[in-house]
């Protein structure tokens, strides 16, 4: 049954440029929105850039310009490079834009009438990268954890306080609830250790820098950056300017975040809905590191470059768009660090987009058009490849509710393999033309239809060019789950058209 699929990715903080990580994220969210839309779900798809706090402001600095000159720049290039991608997003949000302001106020207005936020002193190291204050236990050498090159500094403040503390029972409610709520499992015990061990209450306001949003009771106050950029969720289905939008679509939200960020998504978020009286997400998903590995991009002739320094157009140029979508969904296990090469990546293309996909294609083509005058057959009823497609499905289906499109990809590729063995085990293109050859090659573009459906969520713009050789009006997008993944909708009598090879076999790289 259709429902609501709210899915989010971290908004990006403008200091810095696009980078392959943060697309990581950004192409896991998309593909899963579209595959939600193919079921037919009423699909809302969050991104966005985080453009308060220190960090921007120093960056700002550095360049020698506004932080809204900062952010309007940077803003545009994460824009940019989605658009590269093919990011399918519904909204854009902007933490500068007025509705965000008003939703950041009414909610934590909501807390402080509430009594969970308190003036209180505060005096702590801080890192400036993660805006984040840490305990002394938690530092390394005197350095932050994460950034464990950068010292850390003294900050002291008068601040108006969250009172964490009182949300530890309602937070182990929460997440023991529902064995699913942080996933994966590795993450959620993670969480719920952290909680039991008892939480401090957080400083949320800064008078030491005015780029952020006023807090309505207190002049000269700003929210500090993480409990602004949190809200975002909220602000983007209405919170604060549409509260019959905002109850339609809260709580149901999937959030995917980077493992570095658990602590704010999976204990300071949830705790400010309930202190405001709202309801805690319905999933967060914590995905892994992409670390660099191979040798053809950690070393360049300037030294070793970082993951942070690869942008995605860099790679899109050798892979296209739909190869560059479909290494990261199929070569990262989502939940789990992941190794990024580049060889990696050749590999992956060659093996599964080259030849799998792009010889069934290539070949169907062909002997379509030698054998049939180019008119594609009708698949027969009784195929043994009926069977292989509908676990297929059952299989990609399974996958991608659990948030894992490589297992979803590698269900939809077997069906690839299927259909590649089943014409080598009949060679069409030996035999003589007539009924037996047409049920091969019939099968065969029933098989390329289902694929054009179900892989559209990783490759869309080859799965849209493939649906159109192969004869079909309209696009993949635009076919409805279940019934499109039903064996026979292919409708023969059709135009089939052979065109350039889609995936053009790559080189590997020289080592
Ligand atoms: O943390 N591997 O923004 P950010 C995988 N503004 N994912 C990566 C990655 C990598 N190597 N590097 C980055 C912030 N990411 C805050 C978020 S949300 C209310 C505020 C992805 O620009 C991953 O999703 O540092 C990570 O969580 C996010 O980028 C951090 O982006
Ligand atoms: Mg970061």
């Amino acid at each position: 049954m259709p429902g609501r699929f709210y899915v989010t990715t971290p908004i990006y903080y403008v200091n810095d440029a696009p980078h392959i990580g943060h697309a990581y994220t950004t192409v896991t969210a998309d593909a899963l929105a579209r595959w939600h839309r193919l079921l037919g779900d009423d699909v809302h798809f969050l991104t966005g850039t985080d453009e308060h706090g220190l960090k921007v402001q120093q960056s700002a600095d550095a360049a020698g310009i506004t932080p809204l000159e900062q952010a309007d720049r940077n803003s545009d290039r994460f824009r940019e490079a989605w658009e590269l991608l093919g990011i399918s997003y519904d909204d854009f949000i902007r933490t500068t834009e007025p509705r965000h302001h008003a939703a950041v106020q009414d909610l934590l207005a909501r807390v402080h009438e509430r009594g969970d936020i308190e003036l209180d002193t505060y005096e702590g190291p801080y890192c400036v990268s993660c805006e984040a204050y840490y305990t002394e236990a938690e530092l390394v050498d005197g350095h932050c954890p994460i950034h464990t090159s950068k010292p850390v500094i003294v900050f002291k403040e008068e601040n108006w306080f969250f009172r964490l503390s009182r949300y530890q029972e309602r937070l182990l409610s929460w997440i023991e609830a529902d064995p699913d709520v942080i996933q994966p499992e590795s993450k959620r015990n993670e969480v719920l250790g952290f909680i039991r061990q008892g939480l401090d209450d957080v400083s949320i306001t800064r008078t030491s820098l005015d780029w952020g949003v006023p807090v309505p009771w207190a002049p000269g106050h700003v929210f500090y950056v993480w409990y602004d950029a949190l809200i975002n969720y909220a602000t983007a289905v209405g919170l604060g300017t549409d509260d019959e939008r905002f109850r339609a679509w809260w709580p149901h939200v999937h959030h995917l975040i980077g493992k570095e960020i658990i602590r704010f998504h999976c204990v300071y978020w949830p705790a400010m809905l309930l202190a405001a009286g709202l309801e805690p997400p319905h999933r967060v998903f914590v995905h892994g590191w992409l670390l660099l590995g191979g040798a053809k991009l950690s070393k360049t002739e300037h030294g070793p470059a970082k993951l942070t320094e690869i942008a995605p157009a860099r790679l899109v140029e050798d892979f296209g768009v739909d190869g560059y979508r479909y290494h990261f969904l199929r070569d990262v296990t989502f939940g789990s660090d992941g190794e990024f090469s580049y060889e990696g990546m050749v590999s992956r293309f060659n093996a599964d987009l080259a030849n799998n996909l792009g010889n069934l294609l290539s070949r169907v083509a062909t002997v379509v058009g030698s054998k049939c005058g180019g008119t594609g057959p009708a698949p027969t009823a009784d195929s043994p490849l009926a069977a292989v497609a509908a676990k297929a499905y059952a299989d990609a289906a399974d996958a991608w509710e659990r948030k894992q499109p490589s297992e979803a990809l590698d269900a939809t590729w077997r069906l690839i393999q299927g259909a590649n063995a089943h014409l080598e085990e009949h060679e069409p293109w030996k035999a003589e033309p007539g009924p037996a050859v047409d049920a091969v090659l019939g099968d065969a573009l029933e098989v390329l239809r289902l694929v054009c459906v179900l892989a559209s969520p990783a490759i869309p713009t080859a799965c849209r060019e493939i649906w159109a050789r192969i004869g079909l009006d309209g696009t993949p997008e635009e076919q409805r789950l279940p019934g499109a993944a039903t064996w026979g909708g292919y409708p023969g009598g059709v135009q089939v058209t052979k065109g350039a090879p889609l995936f053009p076999r790559l080189r590997s790289p020289e080592a």
